[in-house]
């Protein structure tokens, strides 16, 4: 009953709420005062919940604390130095639980390890219902999602909010289909030869296109059907604030898989492993588990170079003669090429989205002398990526182990490698699906 009249309240209530104080329409404490008048007081303890529940009430908590942080943030002079204060008097139930203290037991009642504020897990994964990846009639993977309403909560109501949270969860439902098929080969003694690991390699290489696709896809779409840039710089972002100074606010940079998919294709940015453990109070307990255990081991390309007898340090040197035998001796070499090219090319088509969503906007401002929002800078992603260093990032992707191959192997027998590869178990060749459960 709770849940269905938080739903209720967070689904029309908030998002009216947030629009008319954004829009100057109501007074920036109209919101505290109606979770005061409405919500709060009527709020079980959260050992009352099972944690499938709280799962569910912590996306609700979730978007009611980035709201009332973010309206006291904005319209309080020093108010970005004084997180802590937005919060203050908001008390849950007849315990009266302050507010931060009533989302940290919910959180810790998941059962999940969550943070102590939103996440990209609660937003986005918990958030979006359960998306299913299919390849013709085969199903790769399913991304369950915590509510199975067909509803997608969102900030302000908006379409864009809605289509901006479907897109990270349909890449992440894409990205988690890759690294299934690809982190069985970890085991020991895996024979990188065989018919089975070579068609896990092209089936992840198609679906990496179809991430590529998906960025490029939104990215082609008139802004009402996307998300204008300017609704997400001004509006969505501005919710990204931090709840206490230092924590780790919702990012796509939070998308596990993708993480993930680094640590098994290799990455080589210096520091990598502590770039990816500062996020670790963003994720989840399994998820911190999961990178761990990957990067404490050697990345896939090693593991198939050295099970294959392949020499990945000579190969820098190697002439075009030398390559051409090479992959005439070991020709899943070129399967493995089309994959580390195929994660390249969707890490570039990533790179796109953002510059087109926030990079040029902002610099457009900034040449404009238009200048940057106090709450969320939009020079940089909401944990600190900038530009330069996503471009980093795409860069270290491109130049992967295998690039040297690029002497011999064409970018046309690298499609034909992918295109031709997969087929279903029908053996039909078959089209990538990310669909959401109905
Ligand atoms: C319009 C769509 C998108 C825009 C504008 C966008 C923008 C950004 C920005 C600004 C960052 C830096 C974040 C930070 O500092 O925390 C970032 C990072 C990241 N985003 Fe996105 N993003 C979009 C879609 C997606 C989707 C669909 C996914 C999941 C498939 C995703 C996954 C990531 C990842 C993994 C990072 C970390 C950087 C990297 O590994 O290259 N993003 N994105």
């Amino acid at each position: 009953m709770v849940l269905q009249q938080m739903g209720a309240w967070v689904g029309e209530e908030l998002p009216r709420l947030n629009t008319a104080i954004l829009r100057d329409e109501l007074p920036v404490d109209a919101l505290r005062e109606a979770l005061r008048d409405e919500v709060m007081p009527g709020l079980p303890a959260p050992d009352r919940f099972t944690p499938a529940e709280a799962r569910r009430m912590l996306v609700h908590l979730g978007f009611i604390g980035a709201s009332v942080g973010r309206h006291y943030q904005e319209r309080t002079p020093g108010g970005k130095q004084t997180p802590g204060v937005a919060f203050e008097g908001l008390v849950a139930g007849g315990d009266e639980i302050p507010f931060r203290a009533y989302f940290a037991a919910m959180a810790d009642r998941t059962g999940t390890g969550h943070d102590h504020r939103d996440s990209y897990a609660s937003l986005v994964r918990w958030n979006v219902g359960t998306i299913e990846v299919r390849l013709g009639e085969d199903l790769l993977a399913v991304l369950p999602g915590e509510f199975n309403d067909g509803r997608i909560r969102t900030y302000t109501g908006t379409g864009g909010e809605e289509r901006f949270f479907a897109l990270v969860k349909k890449g992440e439902a894409i990205e988690l289909a890759v690294n299934d098929l690809l982190e069985p080969l970890t085991a020991p003694g895996t024979r990188f030869d065989s018919e089975d690991a070579v068609s896990r390699v092209r089936t992840a290489a198609v679906l990496l296109q179809a991430l590529r696709q998906l960025f490029l896809d939104f990215a082609a779409l008139p802004p009402e059907q996307s998300m204008p840039a300017e609704h997400f710089m001004d509006v969505f972002r501005q919710f990204a604030v931090h709840w206490t100074p230092g924590d780790i606010p919702p990012s796509g940079a939070l998308d596990p898989e993708a993480l993930k998919r680094d640590f098994l294709l290799g990455v080589a940015i210096d520091d990598y492993d502590r770039h990816v453990r500062r996020l670790f109070p963003g994720l989840l307990s399994d998820e911190r588990a999961a990178l761990e255990a990957l990067m404490a081991r050697p990345t896939l390309p090693q593991q198939m170079a050295a099970s294959l007898g392949v020499d990945l340090a000579a190969l820098p040197d190697a002439g075009p003669a030398e390559v051409r035998r090479l992959l005439s001796r070991q020709p899943v070499l070129a399967d493995w090429y089309a994959l580390l090219a195929a994660h390249a090319r969707a890490a570039g088509a990533h790179l796109m989205v953002s510059k087109k969503f926030l990079f040029k906007p902002q610099q457009r401002r900034d040449a404009e002398g238009v200048g940057d929002r106090l709450l969320v800078s939009n020079r940089s992603g909401t944990t600190g990526m900038t530009e330069t260093f996503l471009e980093r990032l795409t860069r270290a992707r491109r130049e992967h182990v295998l690039a040297p191959l690029r002497r011999g192997v064409s970018a046309e027998t690298a499609n034909t490698t992918i295109a031709g590869g997969v087929r279903s178990r029908t053996g039909r060749a078959a089209p990538v699906e990310v669909l959401p459960v109905s």
